[in-house]
């Protein structure tokens, strides 16, 4: 009979890991504790004896004959499941807005998920949805000191079918920001419901288990009637790392089971391989008698179960051809010579040894090339083939410099992607700091999330539009890399942050935006949508114009960005374009999602929010503010009907500028956020007169000394903003560079920080 040499190995390593001494059992009644239905395993407990900390009790309460499990002590989250891989479910509350046919609200709630230490919100595994025909819903969480907050918005019409997927008619999903402790719900709507009130008077959001929401035409009863539905929270033990816990008496990973760390600042018990049962209980985990799991694990041999794996035994006759595997044994004649007898033995383990690294080198070849014909594939589906023949097309001038790059490279640009290279971060995905090998030139990464399918073809769209795009105010792409599944994309790195964070986050260090940079940020911004919508060779409309999409380099020189949403249009569609509704609550033009037809200026619109934001240094969504109060176009529009600037503008604008040209500029953004798009000035004209606005600035005139030579110098050389060399002068200094981008994926919206 011959034993596997695999066998050995695995009785050596499991007799290693019995020696660690089995530990006296639970308190009486602690094992198989039951809630109801609820199955409570240790270390969570239903009295203090049998939980392993306050964070593991469970009050099980009982009504009649109902039990109700509440997480910990005085706690009021139901629990549903506990599973001991450090998931469990929670019911939590559906917010509900309910209007009367006159718009007054009737329903309200808005629910709030505080967890203590060692509970985080699953991002994996759990959606934000808001379900209604005048809906969003925006979900604001904290991680650690910082705030994020994400949504989706959602409408229809009373005809429109109301099925799967759900992706913006009726219902809309989102995935969320990783590890959230906190979240507040908040459900609004545009218009009260008032145009959908006959078929809808009710929007619904929810953070729900994926799996658990299906969308369909009964979803709205249904969910009328719905109070709570189950999230997933993971949890974990000991507020303290797998290295500190292993000193303590109280070390929860018992026989046969490993630590691993949580994903908050505790820890996690699994059974090694090949074990099973709970980890944190005192007996530890059992050892899987795989004999009897699979009855027919070997093949013409005995089957021995050993701890934590099982061999196989030959049959008489057979020699083992691999670890589940007997084969015949070959014949062999008169091998009964003692010099056979030790050849024999020799031979067989040399050529075993052989045959081990063969298949090890064999397995590494295969594991590679399996790589190597992934990438390919995910290059293939990425339309790396149409990009690369485009790029050779277009070989010459501006795309010189865009470049394919490979995994490798941006692996070792971003040092595998490594957290502290992170820059900015949302529901889009991540964006990474990174340094070219070839060059040492900084870069910012973008890797967006697996998932959403239209995700390659905005991809392509970025990639398409940014290639035929060179203007000093918009930001430069690098490159792509398509060996992933999702494509990654590459830019110049812009230093000093968006714009949005130099407005919003002032502190004690950072001093307000002065009134003059302002200025010139808002006509360079405006300067570069003009180049997009006049004159590219087809008119582009960026579609999601954002203070966090205008990059701000060392010199304050504003850099447009984020095209994952832009649309070419073509010139004989008469400049209008009909899309699904894309872009960012707060900026979004009103008239473009009632009608969902795409023009430049739902850009006019977005870009007036952005110069109400430079006036009044104010977040376009306040929700701490009343409803009416809370999106800053409305705010800044009723200010101004009622001639109320100077309560909205920001203090230290007013105190350092020209409080006329102020106006002036406040006159345009309420020109730009005139309901009807035909009333807005074209951004060309936007550009002109934030230009015009500049110059005067610069050189006060006073209409005494205004001599006529000045004049023409003002009218004549500089009222052209189109006159800048498309080809940029300024290749050669763009070496600064930073990005946040902020991706905005199909009707949905995010906020990094
Ligand atoms: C485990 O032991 C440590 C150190 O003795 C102690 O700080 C901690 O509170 C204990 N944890 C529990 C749940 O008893
Ligand atoms: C358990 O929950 C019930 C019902 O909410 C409550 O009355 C009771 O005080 C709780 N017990 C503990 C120990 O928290
Ligand atoms: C609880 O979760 C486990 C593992 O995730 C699953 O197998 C089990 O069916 C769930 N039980 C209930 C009642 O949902
Ligand atoms: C816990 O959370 C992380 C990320 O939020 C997730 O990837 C993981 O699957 C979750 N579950 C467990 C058991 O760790
Ligand atoms: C919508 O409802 C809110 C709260 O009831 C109210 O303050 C607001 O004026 C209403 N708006 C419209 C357009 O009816
Ligand atoms: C995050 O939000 C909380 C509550 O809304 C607030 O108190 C806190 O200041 C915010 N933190 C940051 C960094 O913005
Ligand atoms: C939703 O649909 C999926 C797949 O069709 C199904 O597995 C799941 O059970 C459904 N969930 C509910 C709550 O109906
Ligand atoms: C849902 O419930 C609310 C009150 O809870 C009610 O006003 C509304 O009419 C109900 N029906 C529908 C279809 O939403
Ligand atoms: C967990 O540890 C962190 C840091 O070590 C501490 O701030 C926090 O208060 C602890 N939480 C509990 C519940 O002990
Ligand atoms: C066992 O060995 C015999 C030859 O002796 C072979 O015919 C048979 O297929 C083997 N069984 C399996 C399951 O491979
Ligand atoms: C062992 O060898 C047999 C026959 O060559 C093959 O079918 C089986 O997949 C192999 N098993 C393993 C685990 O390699």
């Amino acid at each position: 009979m011959e034993i596997w040499l695999l066998r050995l190995i695995a009785l050596t390593t499991a007799a290693a890991v019995t020696t660690v001494a089995a530990q006296s059992s639970l308190p009486a009644g602690c094992d198989d504790q039951y809630c109801g239905d609820l199955k409570v395993p240790y270390p969570f407990g239903m009295t203090d004896e049998c939980a392993f900390e306050d964070k593991t009790f469970i009050n099980c309460s009982k009504s009649g004959d109902d039990y109700t499990p509440y997480l910990m002590k005085g706690g009021t989250l139901v629990v549903k499941n506990i599973s001991l891989d450090g998931e469990m479910e929670i019911m939590t509350y559906v917010a509900k807005n309910c209007y009367s046919q006159n718009g007054m609200q009737t329903v309200r709630n808005k629910p709030r998920l505080w967890l203590v230490d060692l509970f985080t919100i699953s991002d994996t595994k759990n959606k934000l949805f808001a379900i209604g025909c005048d809906t969003y819903a925006i979900i604001e969480g904290s991680r650690g000191k910082n705030n994020y907050t994400t949504g989706c918005f959602s409408s229809c019409q009373e005809d429109d079918s109301l099925t799967e997927p759900c992706s913006g008619v009726g219902c809309c999903q989102v995935s969320l920001p990783r590890q959230l402790v906190n979240i507040k719900l908040t459900l609004s709507s545009f218009y009260n419901h008032t145009y959908v009130w006959d078929f809808n008077p009710c929007s619904y959001a929810f953070v729900v288990k994926d799996g658990e929401f299906n969308f369909s035409d009964t979803s709205f009863e249904k969910l009328n009637k719905t109070e709570k539905l189950p999230m997933v929270i993971n949890w974990s033990i000991g507020n303290v790392s797998c290295e500190v816990a292993r000193k303590f008496e109280n070390y929860s990973c018992k026989a046969n089971s490993e630590c691993v760390s949580g994903v908050r600042s505790g820890y996690l018990c699994q059974c090694l391989p090949g074990y099973e049962g709970n980890p944190y209980h005192p007996h530890g985990c059992t050892d899987i008698d795989e004999c009897k799991v699979k009855p027919d694990a070997c093949i013409n041999g005995t089957c021995i179960n050993i701890p934590g794996d099982f061999s196989c035994s030959c049959h008489e006759g057979y020699t083992p051809e691999n670890k589940t595997t007997c084969k015949p044994k070959p014949n062999r004649e008169g091998g009964s010579s003692r010099a056979l007898l030790l050849i024999i033995p020799l031979c067989v383990s040399i050529g075993l040894l052989a045959l081990l690294v063969s298949s090890l080198m064999m397995l590494w070849g295969m594991k590679k090339r399996k790589l190597i014909k992934l990438k390919e594939k995910f290059f293939e589906q990425n339309g790396g083939i149409m990009l690369q023949q485009r790029l050779s097309n277009h070989r010459s001038g501006s795309l010189d410099t865009t470049k394919i790059f490979t995994l490798d490279e941006l692996n070792m640009a971003t040092n595998n992607f490594h957290q502290t290279r992170i820059l900015g971060e949302g529901g889009y995905g991540t964006v990474y700091k990174g340094e070219l090998m070839d060059n040492k030139l900084p870069v910012a990464i973008k890797k967006s999330k697996v998932g959403a399918k239209t995700q390659s073809e905005q991809f392509i769209n970025e990639v398409i539009v940014l290639m035929q795009i060179n203007h000093r105010n918009v930001v430069k792409l690098l490159g792509c890399c398509l060996e992933t599944e999702v494509p990654i994309l590459v830019y110049e790195f812009i230093s000093n942050g968006t714009l949005f964070e130099r407005i919003h986050d002032v502190g004690e260090e950072v001093s307000p935006l002065s009134w003059e940079l302002r200025l010139k940020i808002a006509a360079e911004a405006a300067d570069a949508l003009a180049y997009l919508h006049y004159q590219t060779s087809t008119p582009i409309v960026h579609r999601d114009v954002k203070t966090a999409n205008i990059l701000l380099d060392n010199s304050y020189t504003a850099k447009v960005s984020d095209f994952g949403a832009s649309r070419l249009i073509p010139l004989d569609q008469e400049h209008q374009m009909q899309t699904f509704v894309q872009g960012t609550f707060g900026y979004l033009d009103p008239e473009y999602m009632q009608s969902s037809q795409l023009t430049e200026k739902s850009d006019v619109y977005s870009f007036g929010v952005v110069l109400a934001e430079l006036l009044t240094s104010r977040k376009t969504l306040s929700l701490d503010r009343p409803e009416s109060d809370r999106n800053l176009a409305n705010c800044f529009l009723s200010a101004m009907r009622e001639n109320r600037l100077l309560d909205v503008l920001d203090v230290d604008i007013v105190n350092d500028g020209n409080l006329k040209a102020i106006e002036e500029v406040a006159i345009l953004a309420t020109r730009c956020l005139r309901v009807k798009g035909e009333e807005r000035p074209t951004m060309k004209e936007v550009a002109m007169e934030l230009e015009g606005l500049r110059i005067t600035e610069k050189h006060p005139w006073r209409e005494a000394d205004l001599c006529p030579e000045e004049t023409e110098y003002l009218l004549g050389s500089s009222f052209d903003p189109f006159s800048i060399d498309i080809n940029g002068g300024e290749t050669s200094s763009t070496t600064d560079y930073n990005s946040m981008q902020h991706r905005m994926m199909n009707n949905s919206y995010g906020d990094g920080r």
